[in-house]
């Protein structure tokens, strides 16, 4: 298994050290920018693991594998990225689909495996795996809203439980080694915003940071992020890092996110297949430089890196795997909404070249500058998902 992984343990000990350097700070943000923090922006340690930027790669299952995290990475600016959820009985029983998850290579690091479960075997059984296959940090998800997840005790339902999620984390932080955090929502309901209590709780068995998406599990993905919501779990815990999460697309949003609840990172899901830069122009701010936005051939050469990426790995199926991408970054990346329509409907390899010529020629003429395609969230009401 080790060499199906080809995973590279002293890889993540060979982090380049960061300029600190902060040159005049001279962009786009007015008063309330955090000028002086700035310079005193230090790197975020999650246990013993010393992380390059403070702005962390979201999971989002079915997108952040391997061939994106790769793309997206090569642009710079990502401190961490973690794995989508994966059930831990399947990961123990070798499975093949938590076998493709849990892949990664030396480029893809720092990485975190995100894993779930409602039995506390599996969950230290699937830790201690990972931690003997050479990963580096495990992240218990907590926060999931799907029926399936909940309905089997896993995901947000956990957060229902104090005492039973608190015992589960301190099986697993009690089992391994390697930093364990736990990503979590604000609560099931507005009525039972547990995160506070359980992040303290967490933090006494000894997680090594918690990621808060501003939401219950009731709202889903609907309403605005609730920063008071993750503010409030910031103040409950003493030392650990919280890193903040949910809607954040714009510099302006993650350093508004730090500066009104005090977080000391921030997770970005879709915000980086909106703008895959925008890792890269955060680490640019923090410089003191002025953030750049692609140009043209790099923003096409993004498109093909990431396709490269994902034939590599799954052939001509990837042309269908990369189909749901396509109304994601068609407006980012200035494709005409004709173009993006015929990624939307890839059928191979070369067809994809065809495009990409196309789009070359074309870049640009597109009428929206709005994404047209949205993640896939569920559909109804949220009991029903
Ligand atoms: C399609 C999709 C898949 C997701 N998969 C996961 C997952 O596997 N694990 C997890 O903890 N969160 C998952 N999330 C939640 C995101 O990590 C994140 O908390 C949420 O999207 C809010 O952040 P954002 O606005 O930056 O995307 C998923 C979200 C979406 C939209």
């Amino acid at each position: 298994m080790n060499e199906q992984i080809g995973l590279d343990a002293k890889v993540i000990n060979s982090q380049q050290t960061e300029s600190r350097d902060c040159k005049k700070y001279n962009c786009i943000f007015p008063e309330n920018s955090p000028g002086e923090n700035l310079q005193e922006e230090k790197r975020i340690s999650l246990g013993s693991r010393t992380l390059p930027s403070r702005y962390f790669l979201a999971p989002l299952a079915g997108y952040t594998h391997l061939p994106l995290r790769t793309a997206l990475r090569e642009l710079g600016g990502i401190g961490l990225a973690t794995t989508d959820l994966i059930l831990a009985a399947q990961l123990i029983s070798g499975g093949r689909k938590s076998r493709e998850l849990i892949k990664t290579s030396e480029q893809d690091q720092p990485l975190s495996v995100q894993i779930f479960g409602n039995k506390i075997p599996d969950l230290t059984r699937a830790a201690i795996l990972l931690e003997d296959l050479g990963y580096q940090g495990i992240d218990i998800n907590m926060g999931c809203p799907m029926g399936k997840v909940n309905s089997s005790g896993g995901g947000a339902r956990l957060m229902c439980d104090c005492d039973s999620a608190t015992a589960m984390v301190a099986a697993v932080v009690e089992a391994v080694s390697l930093p364990v955090t736990v990503k979590m929502r604000l609560g099931w309901n507005a009525e039972q915003m547990t995160a506070p209590l359980l992040a303290k709780a967490f933090e006494q068995v000894g997680v090594a940071g918690i990621t808060i998406h501003g939401r219950t599990r009731q709202q889903g993905f609907h309403g605005k992020v609730n920063l008071e919501g993750i503010k409030q779990v910031v103040e409950a815990v003493d030392h650990i890092p919280i890193i903040g999460n949910g809607d954040v697309r714009t510099i302006e949003d993650a350093i508004a996110m730090r500066q009104f609840t005090g977080c000391q990172a921030i997770a970005i899901g879709r915000g980086a297949m909106l703008d895959p830069w925008l890792f890269r122009k955060l680490k640019q701010y923090h410089q003191g430089e002025t953030p750049t936005d692609p140009t043209v051939k790099e923003q096409i050469a993004f498109l093909s890196r990431h396709f490269d990426l994902m034939f590599q790995e799954h052939g001509e199926y990837a042309t269908v795997l990369f189909r749901k991408f396509a109304g994601w970054y068609g407006a980012r990346l200035g494709i005409p909404e004709y173009l993006e329509d015929r990624l939307r409907r890839l059928e191979s390899e070369k067809v994809f070249q065809e495009i990409v010529q196309e789009i070359q020629q074309r870049h640009g003429q597109r009428t929206s500058t709005t994404a047209t395609a949205l993640i896939k969230v569920p559909n109804g009401p949220v009991e029903r998902w």
